[in-house]
């Protein structure tokens, strides 16, 4: 038998814990301690985790917190109260993928309602509003680029829904939050962020006016490519609960394990941020300046046309950028085949650099002439720079580029 009073004197701290822990704080501190305050139980000073399906009830009046990890499980429960808290948010749900995620979140639509998205968007994303939502009778119309006005000019009187993805994948164009966010506010629209290439280090859409943020945990906010997952922000308490309600019902949750990986994530985010965020600004000015590049969007330097756009509603410019070469199809192909520390990868925000061709893998399910309205050319290479050394990461691009 354990000493109760043992456990209760845990207890005790652990609540003064979770009061001395204020939305005030820094970004990195509620990152480390919210929703992770030393467990109950043991003491542990990790999350543990709480494998297990099912929890036992004192007595059939008993309306315990946990009773099924279907409906709610306490590691996944650390981990959407601290996703809220680095999102600015008031309520966060965890999802098996960012699909999964994205799906719940369109789930506040219902037949006849229309949404407008960015033309510029993740290839899963487009697979969902074509694929899932118009068979189900909710049509996407995409903004012809990613201008306010862009935007406005598809807005219908059944418009329910402005879908963003701002920096975009893989053009990496930016919407302007607030500008939307003042538009949709006075039209009773949701305006809808995947906040994935930014995360909440760098960017806060709520806090911008958006009303539901979007993540694919599995990019950076996991961090180290081991698990796949998803997130919901929001908080407006109709769409949380509307969202809460087809999370328990639909069943798309993370288990406990991807759940504590995320959570392993997030405590190191800020410094992985600032880490790939400088190694990205030295590539792109070394790139720039590369006889076999064409163009460089990343949004961290000034010839990008939203520069001062990115400075005005981010607080950094991420990881991740994009190059086209001179050499078109050919080239991007040697280079693929050329990297040695660059694998050639789908997806990004780990701690490797990655690089892939989006014409040829992330929208390589598109027609051409989807691919062609995108300005998704043959000649764009992505990277996802990572945690390596800067000077490492150049030199591989450097004797890459001269195979070409
Ligand atoms: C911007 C963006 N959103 C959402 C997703 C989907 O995430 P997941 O693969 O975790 O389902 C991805 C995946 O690449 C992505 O890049």
């Amino acid at each position: 038998m354990r000493d109760e009073s043992g456990i209760l004197a845990t207890l005790g701290t652990v609540l003064k814990r979770i009061n001395a822990i204020t939305s005030s704080m820094h970004f990195e501190t509620l990152a480390i301690h919210d929703g992770q305050t030393p467990d109950p139980a043991t003491g542990a000073v990790t999350v543990p985790v709480y494998q297990t399906s099912t929890f036992g009830r004192e007595s059939l009046e008993s309306r315990p917190e946990f009773f099924y990890s279907r409906i709610g499980n306490p590691t996944r429960s650390a981990l959407e109260s601290t996703l809220a808290l680095l999102e600015n948010g008031k309520h966060g749900l965890a999802f098996a993928s960012g699909v999964a995620a994205m799906t719940a979140a369109l789930q506040v639509l219902k037949p006849g309602d229309h949404i407008v998205a960015g033309r510029d968007i993740y290839g899963g994303s487009y697979r969902i509003f074509e694929h899932l939502m118009r068979p189900w009778g909710v049509e996407t119309s995409y903004a012809a680029d990613e201008s306010t006005e862009g935007y406005v000019a598809c807005i219908r009187p059944e418009t329910r829904m402005i879908w963003i993805e701002t920096p975009s994948n893989p053009l990496l164009q930016l919407a302007d939050i607030r500008a939307l966010a003042a538009i949709t506010r006075e039209r009773n629209i949701v305006l809808a962020v995947d906040n994935t290439f930014m995360s909440p280090y760098f960017q806060r859409p709520l806090e911008l006016g958006a009303d539901i943020v979007v993540h694919s945990t599995t990019k950076y906010l996991g961090g180290h490519s081991d698990v796949i997952g998803g997130a919901v922000v929001t908080s407006d308490e109709a769409l949380h609960r509307a969202i809460r309600n087809y999370q328990g019902a639909a069943g798309a949750i993370p288990g406990p394990w991807d759940c504590w990986l995320v959570l392993r994530g997030l405590k190191t985010l800020k410094i992985r941020m600032k880490e790939h965020e400088a190694t990205a600004l030295h590539l792109a000015r070394l790139l720039e300046a590369h006889p076999a590049v064409s163009r460089v969007l990343y949004p961290g330097i000034e010839s990008h046309p939203q520069h001062e756009l990115a400075r005005s509603q981010m607080s950094g410019f991420g990881g991740m950028l994009t190059i086209a070469l001179k050499g078109g199809l050919p080239a991007v192909e040697k280079l693929l085949a050329a990297t040695k520390l660059f694998i050639l990868a789908d997806s990004l925000g780990g701690v490797e650099s990655l690089i892939a061709s989006p014409a040829k893998m992330t929208l390589g399910h598109l027609s051409t002439e989807e691919r062609r309205r995108r300005n998704c050319t043959d000649d764009l290479v992505r990277l996802s720079i990572g945690l390596e050394n800067a000077e490492d990461l150049g030199r591989d691009l450097t004797n890459a580029l001269a195979t070409i």
